[in-house]
C-alpha cells in the first residue's frame, strides 16, 4: 500500500487566510504554509484513493507527479474519493472534480446522506458527471480493488455546523468515521482519523493493530482557540468542536505514544496548533513519543 500527504492544515490552511494569530503571523513572516488536509491512497502505485477532498485538491493533484492525468488525454489516476466525515474542509474539494466522467464517492451512510441532502452536493456533482455512491457499512471491510479494503469505523456524531435540519433517522448516526485501509497483499493496516472526538474503546482496538496510524491534530490543548476572536464570539473549545486534543488528561499524544505501529502521526492541524513551529517545544515533545506531524510530500510505503 502506497500513501501520500497532499497537505495537513485544518480548514483555514495554514497561515489562515484572516487570522493574524502568533503562528500564522509567524508563518507569514518565515515562509510557512501548509494547504488542507487531504491524502491518496493506492495499492499498485497506478489507481489512487483520495482520502477526504479540501478546497485545495486541484493544486494538490497538480503537485503529485504520481497523480498526473495519462495516458489517455482525459485518463486520471484519481479512482475515487473516500470521506471520512461530511465537514466542509473534507468535501469542499468534491464539486472541484466535476470535470471528471465518472466519480465514485464512498463513505458511512450518515455521512453521504449529509452529502446528498444536506449540501445537495450529489444533485449538484450529478448535473456534470456520473456519480457512484458506495455506502460503506459501519465495522465490514469493504474491497475498493483487488488489493485493498475500506472499512468505516465510527468515531462521533457531531453533525457538521451547516445542518439545520433536525436528526432525521438516527440522532447517534455515526457520521463521523475513521477509515481502516487495509493491503491484502502485504497484510498492512493504515488507519486515518483526522477527526477525532474521543479515544473511545473501539478506536484504541483498532488503533492497537494498524501499521500506520494518522490521527486529528487540530488542536495542542484544549482551550488554545480562546485566544483567537472566533472563540470570544463562539467561546469555542477542542471539546464542544468534536476534536481530541494532543495534550491533556486522556489526550492523543500519550495514546500514540503507547501503540506499536512503526508510522504514528499528527494530520488536520488547525493554525493556532504550537507544533507548526517545528523548533518548538510542543514539537520536540511529539519527537520524543515518536509521533511526527504530516505534511504534504511525504510518502510511506508498506
Ligand atoms: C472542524 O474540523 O471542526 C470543522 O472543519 C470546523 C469548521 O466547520 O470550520
Ligand atoms: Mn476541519
Ligand atoms: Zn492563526
Amino acid at each position: 500500500m502506497h500513501v501520500r500527504c497532499l497537505g495537513t492544515a485544518a480548514g483555514g490552511g495554514y497561515p489562515q487566510w484572516n487570522c493574524a494569530c502568533d503562528s500564522c503571523a509567524s508563518a507569514r513572516v518565515c515562509g510557512r504554509s501548509a494547504r488542507q488536509v487531504g491524502f491518496a491512497v493506492s495499492g499498485d502505485r497506478v489507481h489512487w484513493w483520495l482520502l477526504n477532498v479540501s478546497v485545495d485538491v486541484v493544486q494538490q493533484l497538480n503537485y503529485c507527479p504520481e497523480l498526473a492525468p495519462g495516458p489517455g488525454v482525459r485518463d486520471t489516476p484519481v479512482v475515487g474519493v473516500l470521506l471520512t466525515d461530511a465537514e466542509l474542509d473534507h468535501v469542499g474539494g468534491l464539486l472541484e472534480l466535476r470535470q471528471t466522467g465518472q466519480l465514485t464517492i464512498a463513505g458511512a451512510t450518515p455521512v453521504l446522506d449529509l452529502v446528498e441532502r444536506d449540501l445537495h452536493l450529489g444533485t449538484t456533482l450529478e448535473a456534470y458527471c456520473s456519480v457512484r455512491w458506495v455506502r460503506l457499512p459501519e465495522g465490514k471491510p469493504v474491497p475498493l480493488d483487488d488489493r485493498l479494503t475500506v472499512t468505516a469505523v465510527p468515531v462521533g456524531h457531531k453533525r457538521p455546523r451547516y445542518v439545520r435540519t433536525a436528526p432525521r433517522e438516527d440522532q447517534h448516526a455515526a457520521c463521523v468515521t475513521a477509515l481502516l485501509l487495509h493491503d491484502q497483499r502485504s497484510c498492512t493496516d493504515v488507519l486515518y482519523a483526522p477527526t477525532l472526538p474521543a479515544w473511545s474503546r473501539v478506536f484504541a482496538a483498532v488503533a492497537a493493530d494498524a501499521d500506520a496510524v494518522f490521527v486529528d491534530g487540530t488542536f495542542w490543548h484544549e482551550s488554545e482557540i480562546a485566544k483567537t476572536r472566533a472563540a470570544v464570539s463562539g467561546r469555542r473549545r477542542a471539546n464542544t468542536m468534536g476534536h481530541l486534543p494532543m495534550t491533556g488528561t486522556g489526550g492523543s499524544l500519550e495514546r500514540l505514544a503507547q501503540l506499536k505501529a512503526p508510522v504514528k502521526a499528527y494530520v488536520h492541524l488547525n493554525n493556532t496548533n504550537p507544533t507548526w513551529e517545528a523548533a518548538s517545544v510542543e514539537s520536540r515533545a511529539l519527537a520524543g513519543n515518536g509521533v511526527i506531524v504530516a505534511t504534504e510530500g511525504m510518502a510511506w510505503h508498506f
